[in-house]
Order: structure tokens, then C-alpha cells, then sequence
């Protein structure tokens, strides 16, 4: 029998995935911005106040079979996914403040609706964070831990999260702070054994993001970096998520202007038109922009935005349409925009003959309400990957690409940035993981 579009390969070996019997625990690092928009907006549509617009895990459907089976259900009824009702969140920060209280300050969302949520979010207050301004030199932490070294820190961590187990039946974490200074791989990240050396003699190479990275897979707990920080894309975490059977993922959500990036260039290129130049600029006002105003942190940030379009483009194989092109990022700290962040892009394409053309962009957007849901997919999704037994111990989640400016991909293997074939490759990975057929679209058998 043909089953062409279905691609033909089952995967009829998959084991089968847990049930997300239990709560969830979510551990978050930084409630900032971001974090407090996804709590907050839990919280409403667990109380029917808000529907979870940009939640692919909570809106999205998924074709099963052939074209004319009409059959589409919610992927979180086709997945065992963790229901928002169990879903408990903590979380650390270098202020003080519960989520009530930083969600007000970072001026997201409505009075009126953190009003209604007031009495659960003052409920959430933070742990002590493992800070050193080093790292993030725009912020002056107060609320953070001490510890005679790196060592001592990530064990307070490991604590943290002990403590937080004895609640919960499954734990997750996902990194929401600030973007730390540039780091370059070092012979510290290499492996576990130089790693753990490096807590001892705190190895300059080891940012905080990294002790709670490795705290959360030393734990087993599945670790997603929203940041573009090193932090897991080393070969010691690595190696530390496959025998600890802790997924990672990262990094940095992929929400306004390069989402829109690995949509528009993909388009360029299926037809062959050439780009010679792509400017981009930002203005935003809230504290991720103040943080990535200090020089040491935007390059972190310019490195993870940079990368999609030599990647999608593939200059070595069109060197006639990309081998020339300019791409120019800029990031501009403004105050008065505060979260409602404005990008344009500025493109210059050229076609038929060499023909040049223009297309502008002007999103204008609003930072965290594009990341919040891109947050709790990725929460719900990597504790789907601890609970199947084909994803859980092979370390990086590249199938979750879809939510990341730079993913992470194997050694050797370019990442895919083109927004379509990630999703592709999302929701296949479900079926794979389900069992279901793979879908290929080839679709010929429509016309036998
Ligand atoms: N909003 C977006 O569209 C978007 C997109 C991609 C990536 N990001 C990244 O997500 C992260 C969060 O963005 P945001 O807008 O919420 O920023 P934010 O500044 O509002 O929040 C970050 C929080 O992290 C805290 N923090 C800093 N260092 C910490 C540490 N070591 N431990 C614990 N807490 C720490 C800060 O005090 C702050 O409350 C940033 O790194 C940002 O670059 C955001």
C-alpha cells in the first residue's frame, strides 16, 4: 500500500511515554519580565480570564493520517502534556520581589488584570539567586546567596531544588534571567570532570546561568535556556543531560524580529531571490534592553541573532544571491517604549536579472507577550521529552528549535532555522513519539 504522504514510517517500536500523572514543578530562573507575564497568564486561563493566544501546547491542533481522515486533534490530547491545573511554579531572583510585585514593575500587563491575580502571585516569592555582576553588569543583585565557591553556590542550588521535589512529582527549569557577558567555550566546558573541576578552583568560564544548569541536570531535571547565554551549549552539560536523562534546549526564545526572520528569509531563498543587505534595529525601554545596553552583553545577544540567515541562506551553495550580503543588527536602549518593543528591518533583495528591490518591516511588538507562551511551551514540552523514553537521554532537544533564535543541534550538525521545518520537525517528533505515522507531504497517493 502506498502511504506516501504519510511518509510510510511508523514508528511502530516507540515506547510509550508516561502519563503526566502529578504536578509539574517549574522552577524559573529570573522572574523578570517574561516570567511574570507567563505566571500571570497561566494563572488567568486556569481562571478562565484569558485564553493562551501563541501557546502552540495549548491551541494548536495536529494532523494524524492522510489528508481526507480529517483528523486534527489538540496535540495536548494527542500527548500526555502536564493540564495548566497542576502546574506550580517557584523560582529564583537577584530582587526580592514576589511576582506580584515584578510583574507591576515590569508594566506587561493591565492593573486590572494583576489585581485579580494579586492574592495567588504575591504568593510566589523568590530564592536567593546565585549572582556576580561580573556576568550582568548593568544589575546590582541584592537578594542572592554566598558561598565559599562555585561549588558551594550550585550546591545551594541542588538544595533548592531537593526541597522543591519534596512538593511536586516532576521538576523542570527554564532560564528567564538577564543575558550575561559573552562567553567563549573554554577547556572548563568540555567535559563533566573539567567542569566540576572548575567549581572548585571557580573557573572565570563558569557564569551563574551555568551552576543552575548544572545543578538542574546533576538533579535530572530538564533544563531550557530562554537566554542566549553558553550555559548548556557545552559539551559537559551535554554530557551531563544524557546520563542524567535531563533534556536541555536552548537558546533564546525565538519571539519578535528573528521569528520573523526565519520566516522571510526561507521565502527569499525557496525562490531564488538574493539579498544584499538586511538591517535590523530595535528600540525597547525594559530591563532586558537595559541589560543588553552594556556592550559585553549585547554581543552575546548579536551573536545568537546573527547566525539564522547564514544558516538559512547557505552562502556556499548560492554564493550568486548570499555570498555579498550585509547584516547589520542593532539594539537600542529606550526607556519610554518600556516592554512595547518597535523592530525594522530594512531588506534589499534583488531578482529577475539583478533587479533590486526593497521590503521593510516595522513590528512593532511586545517582547514578553510573544516569549511568555514560548516559555510554557517549552516548560511543558521538556517534561513531555523526560517522560519518552526515545527523547529523554539524548541530551538536546532539537526538535524544540522552533522556539530558539540559536539552537542548539549535535556536534557537526548545522542547526535548521527555517520556522516551517521546525515546526515540521516538532510535530513529527510528537507523532514519532506517539507512534502515530510520520507526515512527509509528498501526497501522491491523492492521485493514484
Ligand atoms: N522578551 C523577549 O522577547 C525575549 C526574547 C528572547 C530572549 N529573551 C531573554 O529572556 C531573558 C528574560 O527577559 P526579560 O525581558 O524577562 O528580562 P528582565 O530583565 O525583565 O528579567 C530578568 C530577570 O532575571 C533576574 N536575574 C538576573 N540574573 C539572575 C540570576 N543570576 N539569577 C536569578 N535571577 C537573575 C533579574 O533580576 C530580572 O528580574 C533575557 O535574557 C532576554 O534576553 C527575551
Amino acid at each position: 500500500m502506498s502511504t506516501e504522504e504519510q511518509g510510510g514510517q511508523k514508528t511502530a517500536t516507540a515506547s510509550k511515554v508516561a502519563p503526566a500523572t502529578g504536578k509539574l514543578g517549574v522552577m524559573v530562573v529570573g522572574l523578570g519580565a517574561v516570567a511574570t507575564t507567563m505566571i500571570a497568564g497561566v494563572e488567568a486561563v486556569r481562571r478562565g480570564l484569558a485564553k493562551p493566544i501563541g501557546s502552540l501546547t495549548q491551541m494548536g491542533t495536529i494532523r494524524l493520517g492522510k489528508r481526507t481522515d480529517n483528523q486534527s486533534p489538540l496535540i495536548k490530547d494527542f500527548v500526555p502534556l502536564a493540564d495548566l491545573n497542576d502546574v506550580v511554579f517557584t523560582g529564583w531572583d537577584i530582587f526580592e520581589d514576589n511576582v506580584y510585585e515584578s510583574a507591576a514593575h515590569a508594566e506587561v500587563l493591565d492593573k486590572e488584570i494583576l489585581v485579580q491575580l494579586k492574592p495567588y502571585l504575591e504568593t510566589i516569592k523568590p530564592l536567593p539567586a546565585v549572582f556576580d555582576q561580573y556576568y550582568v553588569k548593568r544589575l546590582h543583585g541584592t537578594h542572592v546567596k554566598t558561598g565559599k565557591n562555585k561549588r558551594d553556590l550550585a550546591n545551594q542550588l541542588i538544595e533548592d531544588i531537593r526541597n522543591f521535589k519534596k512538593t511536586v512529582d516532576r521538576v523542570v527549569m527554564i532560564w528567564c534571567a538577564s543575558t550575561e557577558i559573552f562567553i567563549e567555550p573554554s577547556a572548563v566546558h568540555q567535559s563533566i570532570e573539567a567542569f566540576e573541576k572548575g567549581l572548585d578552583n571557580n573557573d572565570i568560564g563558569i557564569a551563574p546561568s551555568q551552576l543552575y544548569a548544572y545543578a538542574a541536570l546533576t538533579e535530572g531535571v530538564p533544563f531550557a535556556n530562554g537566554a542566549p547565554n553558553l550555559t548548556v551549549d557545552m559539551p559537559a552539560m551535554v554530557e551531563l543531560s544524557k546520563r542524567n536523562a535531563a533534556p536541555i534546549c536552548g537558546k533564546d526564545f525565538k519571539t519578535g524580529q528573528t521569528m520573523m526572520k526565519t520566516v522571510l528569509a526561507p521565502a527569499f531563498k525557496a525562490r531564488m531571490l538574493g539579498v544584499a543587505g538586511w538591517f535590523s534595529t530595535n528600540i525597547l525601554g525594559n530591563r532586558d534592553g537595559e541589560v543588553l545596553d552594556d556592550p559585553q552583553s549585547f554581543k552575546t545577544k548579536e551573536e545568537s541573532k546573527l547566525g539564522s540567515l547564514d544558516y538559512i541562506f547557505q552562502p556556499d551553495l548560492y554564493p550568486d544571491l548570499y555570498k555579498d550580503l550585509y547584516h547589520k543588527i542593532r539594539i537600542n536602549y529606550y526607556p519610554p517604549r518600556g516592554d512595547k518593543k518597535e523592530a525594522w528591518d530594512n531588506i534589499d533583495i534583488f531578482g529577475w536579472m539583478g533587479y533590486p528591490m526593497q521590503i521593510k518591516v516595522n513590528f512593532l511588538c511586545r517582547d514578553s507577550i510573544l516569549a511568555a507562551p514560548i516559555a510554557l511551551d517549552l516548560v511543558l514540552f521538556m517534561d513531555l521529552a523526560k517522560r519518552a523514553p526515545s527523547l529523554r537521554s539524548i541530551g538536546i532537544q532539537e526538535w524544540l528549535s522552533f522556539y530558539l533564535k540559536s539552537p542548539q543541534s549535535a556536534p557537526g550538525l548545522y542547526p535548521e532555522h527555517d520556522l516551517f521545518i521546525q515546526s515540521m520537525k516538532l510535530k513529527n517528533t510528537l507523532r514519532h513519539i506517539m507512534g502515530a505515522d510520520l507526515i512527509t507531504h509528498l501526497g501522491l497517493e491523492y492521485y493514484d
